[in-house]
């Protein structure tokens, strides 16, 4: 017996393998190419468009690094492919489709991360120029049938992605007005007038798995468990809730994956001391709704449940929350796949204070990115810049080792879809600035960030 115990306790380090990463780098590939175009319907453009964007891009025309479609749609470009777009094949046409890393991948400081929030996509200035160009591709006459059905919706979808008084109005926010006009349009109801876009970020993905369980989103009212809103984009993009249910165990394993994503680690030189002295900051200032940061023996992240915060509190930008309104309650609780899509309603409005894993990698700060470093949102909200360009933004050249986030950059003759204007409506950099954050001094701060780094 004691000889089986010795054995079994030799033996616990062969188990203790540093799975997490080898998890963290399968999930990372399953998730690259990860869309979920079915049965000729999801997020896709008209059939064989895409070949004019392949040919472009073995020609290198135009899509290379930092090229006029970069800086324009706001795609992530690595080796002249775009992340996130991909050529499928449907009834003898290629098909171009757009997958979740369009959004959920983005670059930080020159270095492309996967389940990073792209920076910069701008889906509003994507589906005006789709739209236009597929008016044109579509008037030849096509003998295949496929051709007109995919060729229809896929205007539809693009024309309501650019719908001025529902679009994003600023490069790297995603107008979640989209989401909920689906809520509307599958019971038949015009979607309310001047109900707010709610523009958002697109979040970390790291930690969703913990995160999940206590509410999806920066507003944490969905339930994250049961799966079904991540496929919520497919449904406003003209798939149907009956073969959403054909494909529904993917889309579970797909979002099982999230949670195994690991933080990008911070690139550049950390000061050890500093970092101690943040740490014990950070415990009596942000601990109370961040939450402890611990590590496993092999250094990863310890993922915990995230907190949820009234806005009463917080006090940011109110637009996000402003959009929870009983009649779109009422509308998500009769949707036809309300055995997956349901909402958390928490007690009173907030927004979720997540863990700040990888937080240096995560700037433009709050949920509407409207506070460019993190020194920044350490300071009085009127202190905060007012305005400020997102040229480049995940960028080395824009890295701020500083102030940590994005630097200053003239924004002077910079164009209105990338330069982010803080008196805009649902864009307001206010809150977030507590009575214990008065009282740090610019060491302090400095110190707090050091720490950050380190997570
Ligand atoms: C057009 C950009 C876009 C695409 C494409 C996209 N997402 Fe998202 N995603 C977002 C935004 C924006 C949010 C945050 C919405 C909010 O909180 O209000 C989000 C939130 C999420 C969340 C919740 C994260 C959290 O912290 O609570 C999950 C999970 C998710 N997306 C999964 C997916 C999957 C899977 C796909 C591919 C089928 C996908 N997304 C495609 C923009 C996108
Ligand atoms: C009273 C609760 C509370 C305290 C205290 C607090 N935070 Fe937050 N924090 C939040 C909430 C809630 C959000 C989300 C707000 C939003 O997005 O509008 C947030 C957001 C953030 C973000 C932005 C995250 C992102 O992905 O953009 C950072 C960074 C952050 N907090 C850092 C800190 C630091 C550092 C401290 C301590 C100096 C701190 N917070 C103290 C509640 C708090």
């Amino acid at each position: 017996m004691i000889k089986l115990l010795i054995f079994a306790f030799l033996s616990l380090p062969l188990f203790a393998q540093d799975v997490r990463t080898e998890r963290h780098l399968e999930a990372v590939d399953a998730f690259k190419n990860m869309q979920f175009f079915y049965k000729g319907r999801g997020m896709a453009i008209s059939p064989d468009l895409i070949k004019l964007y392949d040919t472009m891009s073995r020609q290198g025309v135009g899509v290379q690094n930092l090229g006029p479609i970069y800086q324009r749609w706001g795609l992530i470009f690595e080796k002249n492919q775009a992340k996130g777009i991909f050529s499928v094949p449907y009834e003898g046409m290629q098909v171009g489709v757009l997958g979740c890393i369009a959004c959920h991948s983005g670059k930080a400081a020159g270095e492309y991360i996967v389940g990073l929030g792209n920076k910069n996509i701008d889906v509003g200035q994507i589906g005006k120029d789709a739209y236009l160009g597929m008016k044109v591709w579509g008037a030849m006459p096509r003998a295949n049938p496929a051709f007109k059905e995919v060729h229809e919706r896929s205007l539809a979808f693009t024309k309501g992605l650019s719908d001025k008084s529902m679009a994003n109005m600023t490069q790297g926010l995603v107008p979640t007005s989209l989401i909920r006009s689906w809520f509307y349009k599958v019971q038949n109801i015009p979607f309310p007038e001047n109900t707010p876009r709610g523009q958002v970020k697109v979040p970390h993905l790291w930690g969703y798995g913990e995160k999940r369980k206590s509410g999806s989103f920066w507003d944490g009212e969905g339930n994250g468990e049961l799966g079904g809103w991540g496929i919520a984009v497919e449904l406003y993009a003209g798939q149907t809730p009956e073969n959403v249910r054909e494909y529904f165990e993917r889309v579970h394993k797909a979002e099982n994956y999230l949670g195994e994503f690991l933080p990008p680690n911070y690139p550049f030189k950390i000061d050890k001391l500093k970092a101690e002295k943040g740490q014990k900051i950070f415990a009596t200032t942000c601990q109370g709704c961040h939450g402890v940061h611990n590590r496993d023996q092999f250094d990863h992240p310890i993922y915990e449940a995230t907190k949820h915060i009234p806005l009463r509190i917080v006090k940011t930008d109110p637009d996000r929350l402003n959009s929870l309104t009983e009649e779109l309650y009422k509308l998500i609780e009769i949707n036809p796949l309300n055995d997956v899509i349901q909402s958390v309603r928490k007690k009173e409005p907030g927004y979720v204070a997540q863990k700040l894993w990888g937080i240096w990698s995560r700037f433009p700060y709050l949920h509407n990115a409207s506070v460019p470093t993190l020194y920044d949102l350490l300071i009085d909200p009127l202190q905060r810049p007012k305005s400020f360009s997102l040229k480049n933004a995940g960028e080395k050249e824009r890295f701020d080792e500083v102030k940590m986030g994005l630097t200053e950059a003239s924004v002077k003759n910079e164009t209105s879809r990338r330069l982010y204007d803080t008196s805009r409506v649902g864009h307001s950099n206010q809150g977030h600035y507590f009575e214990s954050f008065k009282l740090l001094s610019h060491d302090n701060r400095l110190d707090l960030l050091e720490y950050l780094k380190t997570l």
